[in-house]
């Protein structure tokens, strides 16, 4: 029904070869390659680990013409998040539990020429946000706790993709329903089960022996 995205996390990349490894998820061979190309932005504040910023997306920006999506794991979205948009993320991700005017933030995101996205930690609930989500064009349902790569899947939020995804098929919501966190071969196939529409995966993609064929069996996958 939904085709579905792939977006490699570079937090599982190696840093000081950022441009071959964006290359390394593009078109060829094994297939169309990477959708989106997934940034975690961590300030060692909102999350206890400490990786890139807008200076490291702008010249991201020159490197590759996959679109960005920017995942802002940091407090004060409300301040940071239109650089990245101004930038030309393609879509530019905050955090529920750190923006204090998400509907506002979504706005500016908007206006800068991004797609706004809005995050929820596994902990957060997705009910009182429905409101706000109209506001928005991604939902990030996180599938680990923020702040680092390689952690195990947790199911339990696939609850909140399926009741995010029946407001997207009613016509209440228009999102797209993306999962970010221990998405890999073994656990893609429940989450798209779930109604997910875009599958962050790090160490499944970068810590594979060949990248683009880990994102073209993944893209597989998520479409049986
Ligand atoms: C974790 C990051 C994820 C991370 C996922 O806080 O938001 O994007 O890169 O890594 P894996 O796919 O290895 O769980
Ligand atoms: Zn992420």
């Amino acid at each position: 029904v939904h085709q579905p995205l792939i977006a490699p996390s570079i937090l599982s990349a190696d840093f000081a070869r950022l441009a071959q490894e964006c290359a390394a998820v593009g078109a060829g061979p094994a297939g169309p390659g990477a959708d989106w190309l997934h940034v975690d932005v961590m300030d060692a504040h909102f999350v206890p680990n400490l990786t890139l910023g807008l200076p490291v997306v702008q010249s991201l920006l020159k490197a590759t013409d996959i679109p960005l999506d920017c995942h802002l794991m940091i407090d004060d979205p409300d301040r940071w998040a239109i650089g990245y948009a101004e930038a030309g993320a393609y879509n530019v991700t905050v955090h529920v539990e750190a923006a204090k005017d998400p509907i506002q933030l979504a706005k500016n995101l908007r206006a800068a020429g991004a797609k706004a996205g809005l995050s929820i930690k596994p902990n957060t609930p997705f009910e009182p946000y429905v409101d706000v989500l109209k506001h928005y064009d991604t939902l990030l349902v996180m599938s680990v706790e923020p702040g680092f790569g390689g952690q195990s899947f947790r199911p339990e939020v696939l609850d909140k993709a399926r009741a995010a995804r029946s407001l997207v098929d009613t016509g209440h919501l228009t999102l797209v329903v993306e999962i970010d966190g221990g998405i890999n071969a073994d656990t893609i196939e429940q989450a798209a089960e779930a109604g997910v529409d875009c599958f962050v995966a790090g160490s499944a993609v970068y810590g594979a022996e060949d990248p683009a064929l880990a994102v073209a069996k993944l893209r597989e996958q998520a479409n049986q």
